[in-house]
């Protein structure tokens, strides 16, 4: 096997926000990140060949094209933000891949490709970068394993880390597995996994986590069914739609939606939208703050869409409960920025599993909000608590982690005075256009990104 390849290097950035005038404006969402995953994955399973539209520019999703490439599927990249896929089929097993398989920085990359290797006749590596390496993966291989695969990862403590080594097997056996973590990524590996398995795969979640690898294994001709919490996947054949159309992120939605909430006198509308119900909990939870937020689905192939719309409200304080955290994983640092610009005080009980994303978001959110003047504590190690207040432009952290780093910029923007976000190059991981688009909504010189190396460090 080839060497590990090292990280690219990317310019660092400091992002800069000033206390904002009202927000106005339309804005088109980009492509959503986890749909874009398994339309790729799925459409490289499918026979056929799948024009994916649009395609996401973020690095996350790259990782899971360079894959699919490197086990032999032939992508054609269009000249418009769109790829056409070339699937053979399940029956035939990808092609072995003749170096390490990196994941970069993405989880869901290497999650899902786990459920897809262990399918494949043959033995592979899932090497990963830096925040990667330190992300819990015994939740995947313990499901994978019970199927037949075999799985060896770097065990420290009770824990097992990437990189992953995998030597799949086919047929492989079917589960009924319960798992112990709400988890949308390894439900989707196990759900994958099973379109090789000998009968039926049923998976049973704690609590409901997003569904659209099931959706699009239906909208493949997959012998799936499901329903919030539970998933029945048989093997058989996956048959090319032709086109799968990618709705905008409404995950990258949930940032700007809050700068509108929290800044007085702002008006936003955000177009085409995701609006699939196992996506849109922060909408409720930011309605039972007080916010005028409100959403109307236009279109619905498989997946619905539609368009956000927004306008500035005072909020008042939340309760966050553990079996709302599961549907909420990806919005909880934007929402803690909407609990600082609230009246009263929240609480968000059951986030241990923010401590094991990019960075550990329950420490990087505190800090960055400690900086701007926001009194937070953690009672327990998986609650906090936030006192709304005045917040107060600073110098913070991203953690090399872009929600936290989204989430701070949106907080320099209700707060007075400047704010600095270092670090700011993270948000490519997931919304390489988010300062940009920031620009859009606000006067020239509200926002702005520069490179942090100095004359003098060159
Ligand atoms: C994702 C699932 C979530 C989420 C991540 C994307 C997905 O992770 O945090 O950003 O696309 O399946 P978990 O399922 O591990 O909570």
């Amino acid at each position: 096997m080839k060497e590990i390849p090292s990280e690219p290097s990317k310019p660092l950035l400091n992002a800069t926000v000033r206390s904002a005038a009202p927000l106005a404006g339309a804005l088109t969402m980009p492509p959503d990140k986890s749909i874009a995953h398994r339309a790729l994955l799925i459409a490289a399973l499918c026979r056929g060949t799948t024009e994916i539209t649009p395609l996401p520019s973020s690095e996350d999703c790259a990782r899971t094209l360079q894959l699919i490439e490197a086990l032999g599927v032939p992508v054609r990249r269009n000249a418009s933000s769109s790829v056409q896929i070339v699937g053979q089929g399940l029956a035939r097993p990808f092609h072995t891949p003749d170096a390490d398989l990196w994941c970069g920085d993405s989880g869901t990359t290497l999650r899902l490709f786990a459920g897809v290797l262990a399918g494949q006749p043959w033995a592979a590596r899932l090497t990963a970068a830096a925040s990667l390496m330190n992300r819990p993966m015994r939740r995947v291989i313990e499901p994978l394993t019970e199927m037949g695969a075999v799985i060896q990862g770097e065990s420290r403590g009770q824990e097992v880390y990437p990189p992953l080594a995998i030597r799949g097997r086919r047929p492989l056996a079917s589960i009924r597995y319960t798992m112990p973590v709400a988890s949308a990524q390894v439900k989707s590996a196990i759900v994958l996994a099973g379109l090789f398995a000998e009968g039926p795969t049923t998976v049973i979640e704690p609590t409901p986590t997003r569904d659209h690898t099931e959706r699009m294994a239906r909208a493949c001709g997959g012998r799936v069914t499901f329903e919030p919490g539970r998933v029945t996947i048989e093997s058989g054949p996956l048959t090319s739609p032709g086109r799968l159309i990618v709705p905008g992120d409404i995950s990258s939605a949930a940032f700007l939606a809050v700068a509108a909430s929290c800044v007085s006198g702002s008006r936003l509308r955000l177009c085409q939208v995701s609006l699939n119900p196992s996506r849109t909990a922060w909408i409720s939870v930011l309605q039972r703050m007080g916010a005028a937020i409100t959403t109307a689905v236009i279109e619905d192939a498989g997946e619905p869409s539609g368009d956000v719309a927004v306008e500035a409200r005072p909020l008042r304080g939340a309760q966050i409960s553990p079996s709302e955290v599961p549907a909420l994983i990806d919005e909880l640092p934007i929402l803690m920025v909407a609990a600082a610009c609230a009246e009263g005080c929240s609480r968000f009980s059951g986030i241990g599993e923010l401590r094991v994303k990019e960075t550990d978001r329950v420490a990087s959110m505190m800090a960055g909000l400690r900086r701007m003047g926001i009194r937070v504590e953690s009672p327990a190690p998986d609650v906090i608590e936030i006192e709304g207040g005045r917040l107060t432009g600073a110098a913070v952290e991203s953690a090399a982690d872009h929600r936290t780093a989204m989430s701070l910029a949106v907080a320099g923007l209700a707060a007075s005075g400047v704010t600095t976000i270092r670090g700011a190059e993270c948000v490519a991981k997931s919304f390489p256009e988010f300062f940009e688009y920031l620009q859009q909504i606000t006067p020239p010189e509200t926002v702005t990104v520069e490179s942090s190396v100095t004359p003098k460090d060159r």
